[in-house]
């Protein structure tokens, strides 16, 4: 087999394998090995973005252990009536993108087929501990390790005694004395079996060994004319538990934050029928505003038209031209950061006709043009209420720099990200940017460049960089 030396690759490559790596929490090494069993499988693997993904260490379970984003669960059935719930926490955890691999212990069997739990689960269901199929390389212990969470539902008071106790003369129980993983319980029981001193002991000891547990609920019993509490969590609570286990909340950077994006094109009327556009998609700056909310700012997105859907979390205001927008934006003011993505038309029709314009024998109609408002320049020059950061975009087809620098120094914007449109980079509408992100140090300007990304990695790249500004002046 060849090796490949990444020092010899070329920098452009370098740097961008450097980048998705931090991101994801790999080495370069890993990461190139993720992106080859992507190009293999045919499907590129979502990569974390550095505003909505913790640093390596705090990588979220689902990240951690699977780079196509998929976490896995191994679901222990114990035995009890409520076991056929467990066919539905397999199917919930399923719609939530977590693979499920069943554990069903003996008494498990008596309430639910194996044969159902493997149909839902899309895998072979475990069920003994000395199964040669599987414990020829100690199967149980792959099954305490190779998952992200362990979930036992229905835990039932003897599966929860022998935890407590460190038994282990069965599949179930040796898997969970196995565990390094997370532990969820779902108790279900009769409720005087829940409130036996015994089980007391036993939840308390769980408790402080650091197993985690949801429920179980207080209603009827599967024996007659019994209530208490006792039963188990339904599924979709199991589901959500499970879920927040492996996906612990996100760093919230920009909380307490009010953050102002413009986006997509203007539309400027020629007529009722006719109107002066470009080809923004609005992609970037839908981009943004989804990364500002899950860095847990309030956002507000003035967007002109287009066919993207709302972001969710995200106060959306759509409007048509230039001049609406101007007035929605001043209207969302205060704001603690405001960013101009918005592909602003430069001029509007002077004679807008209230009619469709007719052929007639007069001639081709002439179509006078007037500036639109600079909707960056009008808010970067607020005395009163400026925004602390502004960051307006530049648009260039050449000579790229040069003139994001003249852009910021016109505009008295804070920022600028600089970005290629030229029809050869594919950006307008494109799902990838190649952006300059130019910041001010007095006189002087910083210029950082950044690899080819995808509109959401560079969002979520300027997010976080907006994240440390507003760290450094809150
Ligand atoms: N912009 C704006 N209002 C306008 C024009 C532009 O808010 N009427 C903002 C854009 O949202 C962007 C920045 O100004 O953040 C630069 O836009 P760009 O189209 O690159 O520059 P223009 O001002 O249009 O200048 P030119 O066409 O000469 O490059």
């Amino acid at each position: 087999m060849a090796s490949l030396t990444i020092r010899k690759l070329d920098d452009g490559i370098k740097s961008y394998l450097r980048l998705r790596s931090a991101k994801n929490g790999r080495s370069v090494e890993e990461e190139v090995r993720v992106i080859l069993r992507e190009y293999c499988e045919g499907s590129p693997a979502p990569t974390a973005s550095p505003a909505s993904s913790p640093a390596p260490a705090g990588r979220t379970a689902i990240e951690r252990n699977n780079p196509a984003g998929q976490a896995s669960v191994t679901l222990i059935i114990g035995g009890g009536i409520a076991a056929f719930k467990s066919l539905e926490l397999i199917r919930r955890l399923k719609e939530r993108h977590v693979d499920v691999r069943c554990v069903l212990t003996k008494a498990a069997q008596q309430f639910v087929t194996p044969l159902s739990a493997s149909a839902l689960s899309h895998e072979r269901v475990y069920m003994d501990l000395f199964d040669p199929g599987s414990e020829f390389d100690a199967g149980h212990i792959r099954l305490a390790r190779e998952c992200d969470l362990i979930v036992v539902a229905p835990a039932t008071a003897d599966l929860m005694a022998k935890m407590a106790n460190g038994h282990a003369d069965d599949l179930a129980s040796a898997i969970l004395l196995a565990a390094d993983r997370p532990i969820l319980l779902a108790p279900a029981m009769n409720p005087l079996m829940w409130n036996n001193a015994a089980t007391r002991r036993n939840v308390m000891q769980l408790r402080r060994d650091g197993v985690q547990m949801i429920g179980p609920n207080a209603g009827e019993m599967a024996e007659s004319n019994e209530a208490g509490v006792g039963r188990m969590s339904e599924a979709v609570e199991i589901a959500a538990a499970a879920i927040d286990i492996l996906r612990p909340p996100r760093p919230r950077p920009l909380a307490g934050k009010r953050v102002l994006i413009t986006a997509g094109p203007t539309h400027e009327a020629i007529d009722p029928v006719r109107y002066i556009a470009n080809r923004s998609s609005g992609k970037q700056g839908f981009a943004i505003a989804a990364a500002a909310q899950a860095a847990g700012a309030d956002v507000t997105l003035v967007t002109g038209p287009v066919e993207l859907r709302d972001p969710g979390g995200v106060t959306v205001i759509r409007v048509e031209s230039a001049r609406d927008m101007l007035h929605r934006v001043e209207a969302a003011l205060p704001a603690d950061v405001a960013i101009f993505a918005a592909a602003v038309a430069d001029w509007r029709v002077a004679n807008e006709g209230e009619q469709k314009l007719k052929k007639t024998s007069a001639g081709t109609p002439q179509l006078a043009l007037v500036e639109n408002p600079d909707i960056l320049a009008t808010i970067s020059k607020l005395t009163d209420k400026r925004p602390p950061l502004v960051i307006g975009f530049a648009a260039e087809t050449e000579h790229l720099i040069d003139n994001a620098k003249a852009k910021i120094a016109r505009k008295g914007c804070d920022w600028i990200v600089a970005n290629d449109v030229s029809p050869a980079s594919g950006v307008m509408g494109g799902d990838r940017n190649t952006v300059h992100l130019l910041t001010r140090d007095g006189e002087e300007f910083n210029v950082d460049s950044w690899p080819v990304m995808t509109k959401e990695q560079v969002a979520a790249e300027l997010v976080a960089k907006i994240a440390k500004a507003v760290e450094k002046n809150p």
